[in-house]
C-alpha cells in the first residue's frame, strides 16, 4: 500500500491548497491512505504559543478532501473547538500524555484491502513535558497490520533512537514538528522507514510558515505580549510530504512528494538559476518538464546497480554547450534542452 503522510499544515491556505491536491496526488501517485498533521492548521489566537490549533470546519474540509487520519501533537487540544474537533474518530492527538488527558492517539483501519495502525507519539522536547514515554506507550497501544508512527518532537537523535528502538515493529516513523523538512529518507534494515521531520504544508516566505517575531522578542527579552498579533505568511504554500510503500508491515520505500508547481513558481521569482541534485529529485524535475540545462558528470568506473536518475517514459533532445575533462579522467558535460 501507498501511504502519503503530510507534515504540519499551517494555516486555512494550505487546508484548502492541499484539498485542491490530494486528488490528483492520490490518482498520480495510487495513495491508499492519507495522514495529515493538522495541529497548526487555524489560528486561535493572537501570539504563536497558544495560537494555534484545528477548527470543525477545517477538519471537515480536511476529511471530505481526502485525509483519512488527522494527527496532532503540542497544540492538539488548542483553540476553543478543541473538544468538538476531538469527537471526530479520525482525530488523533499524542497517545503517551497523562492519564489526566483524554488519549486517543491510536486508529486501526482499512485502506488499500489492509489494516493499518495509526499511532500519534508527542515527545516531552515538542512542549508536551508531561509526555510519558515513547518506546513504552508504542508497546502497550493495540496494533494490527501496518504500523505506522506520527512522532510529534523536536530532537533529530530522540526519533532516530526510536525508530531504531522499533525497527522491524513498525513499518514507519514519520517525524513532525519542526516544520523544517529534513533530507535523509532511510528505511532501517528490519524495514522501518524513518523521516526525522516531514516539514511542514503551509506559507513559504518565512521559517514555520508565520513571522518568528514573538519568540525571537521573548529570546530579547522583551514582552512578547506587546507585539501586534502573529499573522500567517502570505507566500505560496509548500507541500511538505513523504509517500511510504509499504508490504507486509514494513517499508520498501520511502520518497519525498515532489511539488511542480511550487518549484515552477521558484523559478519565476529566483530570477537566476536553480540546481538540484540527487537522483530522486532530478528524476522528479526531469519528468515534469523543469530542467532547461543538465550537467553530467562520468567518472570511469563501472559501479552497476544504484538508483537510476532517468525517469521511464520520457524522450528530452539536449543541445551540448560545454565538455571538460578533468585529472583522472572525469568528463564534464553541460547541455540544453533544446525545445
Ligand atoms: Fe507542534
Amino acid at each position: 500500500m501507498n501511504v502519503l503522510m503530510v507534515g504540519d499544515i499551517v494555516g486555512p491556505d494550505a487546508v484548502g491548497c492541499l484539498v485542491e491536491r490530494l486528488p490528483g496526488l492520490r490518482r498520480d501517485r495510487d495513495v491508499d491512505l492519507v495522514i495529515a498533521n493538522a495541529e497548526n492548521c487555524a489560528v486561535s489566537g493572537p501570539v504563536p504559543w497558544t495560537g494555534f490549533g484545528m477548527t470543525v470546519e477545517l477538519v471537515e474540509r480536511l476529511l471530505a478532501g481526502g485525509v483519512d487520519v488527522i494527527t496532532s501533537g503540542n497544540y492538539g487540544v488548542d483553540g476553543h473547538e478543541a473538544e468538538a474537533v476531538h469527537a471526530y474518530p479520525r482525530v488523533l492527538r499524542p497517545l503517551n500524555l497523562p492519564d489526566d488527558v483524554p488519549r486517543k492517539g491510536v486508529l486501526i483501519l482499512e485502506a488499500g484491502g489492509e489494516t493499518t495502525t495509526v499511532v500519534n507519539l508527542g515527545s516531552k522536547t515538542a512542549v508536551m513535558p508531561r509526555a510519558l514515554s515513547l518506546y513504552e506507550s508504542l508497546l502497550a497501544a493495540g496494533r494490527e497490520g501496518n504500523v505506522i508512527v506520527d512522532l510529534h518532537g523536536d530532537s533529530a537523535w530522540e526519533k532516530m533512537e526510536f525508530a531504531t528502538a522499533v525497527d522491524g515493529r513498525v513499518a514507519a516513523v514519520l517525524g513532525t514538528h519542526t516544520h523544517e523538512p529534513t533530507m535523509n529518507l532511510h528505511v532501517l534494515p528490519g524495514g522501518t522507514a524513518l523521516v526525522v521531520d516531514v516539514g511542514m504544508t503551509g506559507p513559504t516566505g518565512s521559517p514555520g510558515g508565520f513571522p518568528l517575531t514573538h519568540f525571537s522578542a521573548e529570546m530579547r527579552g522583551e514582552d512578547p505580549g506587546a507585539l501586534p498579533p502573529f499573522e500567517l505568511s502570505s507566500d505560496p504554500t509548500t507541500l511538505g510530504a513523504v509517500l511510504v510503500r509499504i508490504e507486509g508491515g514494513k517499508t520498501l520505500h520511502i520518497e519525498r512528494d515532489f511539488d511542480p508547481e511550487a518549484v515552477r513558481q521558484m523559478k519565476a521569482r529566483a530570477g537566476r538559476d536553480i540546481s538540484m541534485g540527487g537522483p530522486e529529485l532530478a528524476a522528479q524535475a526531469i519528468k515534469a518538464g523543469l530542467v532547461d540545462e543538465w550537467h553530467l558528470f562520468v567518472t570511469p568506473i563501472v559501479v552497476g546497480g544504484g538508483k537510476r536518475s532517468l525517469p521511464d517514459d520520457v524522450r528530452v533532445k539536449l543541445e551540448l554547450l560545454d565538455e571538460r575533462r578533468f585529472e583522472g579522467a572525469v568528463v564534464h558535460l553541460h547541455y540544453r534542452t533544446r525545445t
